[in-house]
């Protein structure tokens, strides 16, 4: 029995294909399951018990010498350039592969829209730190010194004393701006931010912001409200109409809330807009002198719009998403719907 497959095994390594037909006399001798190497297997319960585990082994190197030697014949009659091989394995005349290209993520596509919309305005982007210090997140943007944000629960602090903490928000980027460019200023400052919140559908730990700053000489409340009504018409439709709700920021004064209308039920009343016909997507403000003033810009002679929007929240509007968490999940069939949008 070993002798025979010795000899088998001498024979495999001697064998040679020129051509397709070689190559399949081989298959047939070697690979099918009606080989002698499949023979052979067959013949394994003939052998006494005690030589079997021997005899188990040297069947599996045949085998193995077998496939290896069978790879081998296969690239050398492709590399051989035996052209009547090449065309059995590669079919021209077959469609090509179905595309696997990936799709960009809903929150980059809200992203990237918003910022292409404000640019038209003659906006520019700006980018700050994630980890910030009190000053940038906090007290030069008007924060009283025991105001609640600053509090543990919302913020994730890294250090104290000095404090250095995960921004809370994207308004942090306007102070760096302020402090080291004169106006005319006019940017955009998108990024993530973080929040010692609970995750839940309506909430996240972490989050992305755009925050928007115009300053320069006689800006006022009229130039924010057609900045916003510009935006919101260019990206929920031209129909869109804006109201803007008194609220308050430490950072601008007056300050508002920002709503849109209702454009999944047109102000009908429906779920999502809470039957109000309207929906909550920011909060805006003029620049609090105090603001300026930490940033080393007069006052007297400059003034000027904020505005800070959550892209998640747009996200979910938008695309009628009613879960935060599917932001974050990857799950390849939610992410796979966001293929094909116009952006
Ligand atoms: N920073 C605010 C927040 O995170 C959003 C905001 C409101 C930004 C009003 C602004 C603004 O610039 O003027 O809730």
């Amino acid at each position: 029995m070993k002798e025979k497959v010795e000899e088998l095994l001498k024979e495999i390594q001697s064998f040679d294909a020129n051509d397709q037909n070689e190559l399949e006399q081989f298959r047939l001798r070697f690979i099918s399951r009606k080989s002698v190497v499949g023979d052979l297997f067959q013949e394994m319960k003939n052998v006494p018990p005690e030589e079997r585990k021997q005899f188990g082994v040297l069947l599996n190197d045949l085998k193995n010498a077998a496939q290896t030697k069978f790879k081998e014949l296969i690239s050398s009659l492709e590399s051989g350039g035996d052209t009547s091989f090449a065309v059995d394995v590669i079919d021209p005349t077959l469609p090509p592969p179905a595309d696997k290209l990936g799709g960009i993520h809903p929150l980059s596509i809200t992203k990237a829209r918003m910022i292409e919309i404000f640019k038209r305005i003659g906006f520019n982007v700006s980018e700050g730190p994630e980890i910030e210090d009190d000053w940038h997140n906090f007290t030069a943007l008007n924060f009283p010194e025991n105001h609640p944000a600053r509090e543990m629960q919302d913020t994730f602090f890294i250090e104290k004393d000095p404090d250095i903490a995960l921004r809370t928000h994207t308004s942090s980027v306007q102070i760096r701006v302020m402090e080291n460019q004169k106006p005319p200023i006019r940017t955009l400052s998108p990024g993530r931010v973080f929040r010692n919140e609970a995750i839940s559908a309506r909430a996240h730990c972490v989050f992305h912001q755009v925050e928007g700053l115009y300053v320069d000489k006689n800006v006022s409340f009229k130039d924010l409200k057609e900045t916003l009504l510009y935006f919101s018409r260019e990206f929920f439709g031209k129909d869109t109409k804006i109201r803007l709700r008194p609220s308050f920021f430490p950072f601008t004064e007056p300050s508002a809330e920002l709503d849109i209308s209702c454009f999944i039920c047109n102000q009908k009343g429906c779920n999502i807009c809470k039957y109000t016909g309207w929906v909550e997507i920011g909060g805006c403000g003029m620049v609090d002198p105090n603001v300026l003033e930490n940033c080393k810009i007069d006052p007297d002679i400059y003034t000027g719009f904020a505005f800070g929007m959550g892209i998640e929240r747009i996200t979910l509007l938008k695309y009628q998403i009613n879960d935060l968490r599917l932001f974050t999940e990857n799950d390849v069939r939610f992410l796979k719907q966001f293929r094909s949008v116009n952006w």
